[in-house]
């Protein structure tokens, strides 16, 4: 598997995992897929080191997942802050692609001098909770009964990853984010 960035032509393999939760998951709170020309913009919008668009590609060529930073805030105070993505192809989860993902976009983060990655994880969704634990993420907060979809109100779980103590192994990730 390669990590690498992404470029247009991985937008259809994108959004096309990333449009099966818009459409019949709660992992995302889109609820319309993009039109091209958004595809496009959002390609657009994580071009820089601190906005990193990147893509796993197994081989012959599918993409199995893909992840991205985007800014927490337009306001500039919060420039050391960002969000965090992570979308795997259901055909190809649960096989370490998530984690690969992770760990790389907190290289590039650290690398680009961010301070704190954030996470926003529905309820309901043990395997992000599971993997945002894994690579360091503490849960900090339940943003309560924020979120309507399919007729169901949701609570939100908002995890932090501090970049500014050193990066863990996998290992020493989950003893930090699981107290053991
Ligand atoms: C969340 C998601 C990205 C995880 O990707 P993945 O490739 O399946 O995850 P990995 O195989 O790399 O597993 C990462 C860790 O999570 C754990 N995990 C994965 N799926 C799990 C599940 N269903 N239940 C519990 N733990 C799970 C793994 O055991 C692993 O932990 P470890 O490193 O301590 O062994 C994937 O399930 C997904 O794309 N879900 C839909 C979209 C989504 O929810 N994105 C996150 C939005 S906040």
């Amino acid at each position: 598997m390669r990590i690498r960035e992404a470029n247009a032509a991985d937008l259809d393999a994108i959004f096309a995992i990333y449009d099966r939760e818009v459409l019949t998951g709660t992992a995302t709170f889109d609820t319309e897929p993009k039109s091209p020309a958004e595809r496009a913009q959002w390609l657009a919008s994580h071009g820089s080191p601190r906005t990193p668009a990147i893509v796993a590609e197994l081989p012959g060529g599918v993409v199995a997942g893909w992840a991205s930073l985007s800014p927490w805030s337009n306001r500039c105070a919060y420039a050391r802050a960002a969000e965090n993505s992570v979308y795997v192809h259901a055909d190809h989860r649960g096989r370490g692609v998530g984690g690969v993902l992770l760990d790389d976009l907190l290289a590039r983060a650290r690398r680009a001098g961010l301070g704190v990655i954030l996470a926003r994880v529905v309820e309901g969704n043990p395997a992000s909770v599971a993997l945002h634990e894994s690579r360091g993420f503490q849960t900090i907060g339940i943003m309560r009964r924020v979120g309507e979809k399919f007729g169901r109100i949701l609570d939100v779980r908002l995890m932090d990853r501090h970049l500014d103590s050193p990066m863990p192994g996998p290992a020493a990730g989950r003893r930090a984010g699981r107290g053991e």
